[in-house]
């Protein structure tokens, strides 16, 4: 690692080709021109992030989990994006305001938690002691443990909308269907079965939960976790950005009688 000429850039992902035999742009070996028309949306995504194209199976997950994430209400990415809308921002301006709401524990959590399972599925790697549901609940076990000794929440677990993430369950019956339920969500399963036990309750897994275990059974490494959960939102930012221009909003603002002035004691 360390400082790069400006001028000399390498890249496996695309090269665009402009001769007098051909224009075309070349994309992880495919003729983009081949692709166009014959793929979807996600096999692209899948291809360009990836390097190859997915098997039926990933692709039918990967785009249930693209589907999955492309809207959840007025929440917050929504919320920035209407806000903006109402100041007369511009639309790209507004997706990327809400694109930059996706922090640790709103909606980017999938990369927290999928970087763990990665930590840990390596260290029982390393150990040799054989990757057995057993051994993954003993894991589970600790990183509950640690979490809960800490005052610390799992990522991935829990959220204020929904009693239980509707969309967790869906996503991982269609992962069995697809034989993508593989170490990283069993995993996951057995993080959300020793966190209900030891809080008392059930926590269910969230949105970012089963994103980052599923990219990870998908093959796609941790760091990528939050690409598959921001690229479906911006549609829905772009939407709500339309929609609250429609309303003919102005100025979403709070009014003062909610903002209470406590001057600091001297
Ligand atoms: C998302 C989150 C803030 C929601 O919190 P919430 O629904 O308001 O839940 P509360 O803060 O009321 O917590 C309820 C109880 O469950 C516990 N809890 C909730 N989520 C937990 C988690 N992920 N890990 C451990 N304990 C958790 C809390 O400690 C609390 O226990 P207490 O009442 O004894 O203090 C919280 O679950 C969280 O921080 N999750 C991890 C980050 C994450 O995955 N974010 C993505 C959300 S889409």
């Amino acid at each position: 690692m360390g400082a790069r000429d400006m001028s000399k850039w390498e890249t496996a992902i695309s090269e665009v080709v402009s001769s007098e035999d051909e224009e075309e742009v070349i994309i992880r070996g495919h003729k983009l021109s081949d692709l166009v028309g014959k793929v979807t949306f996600t096999e692209m995504m899948f291809l360009l992030i990836k390097g190859e194209l997915p098997s039926e199976g990933q692709a039918k997950v990967l785009d249930a989990l693209l589907v999955a994430s492309m809207e959840h209400g007025i929440a917050p990415p929504a919320m920035m994006s209407r806000c903006l809308a109402s100041y007369g921002s511009p639309i790209q301006a507004a997706v990327a305001a809400g694109v930059l709401v996706f922090g640790d524990w709103t909606g980017g959590a999938g990369e927290q938690f999928a970087k763990m399972l990665v930590a840990h599925v390596e260290m029982l790697n390393n150990k040799q002691t054989g990757i057995s549901d057993e051994s993954l609940r003993d894991e589970a076990k600790k990183i509950v443990e640690e979490a809960l000794r800490t005052g610390q929440r799992v990522a991935g677990f829990g959220i204020p909308l929904h009693k239980e993430d509707p969309r967790a369950p869906v996503l991982l019956k269609i992962a069995r269907e697809e034989g993508i339920f593989n170490i990283y969500c069993r995993f996951a399963k057995l993080i959300e079965e020793e966190l209900g036990k030891a809080v008392g309750h059930p926590i269910p897994m969230n949105l970012d939960g089963v994103g980052g275990a599923i990219i990870l059974d998908l093959g796609f490494s941790w760091q990528s976790a939050r690409i598959f959960i921001i690229t479906p939102r911006t549609v829905s930012m772009g939407a709500h950005y339309l929609e609250e221009s429609g309303q003919e909003t102005r100025w979403r603002h709070i009014t003062q009688d909610r903002v209470e002035y406590v001057p600091e004691k001297p």
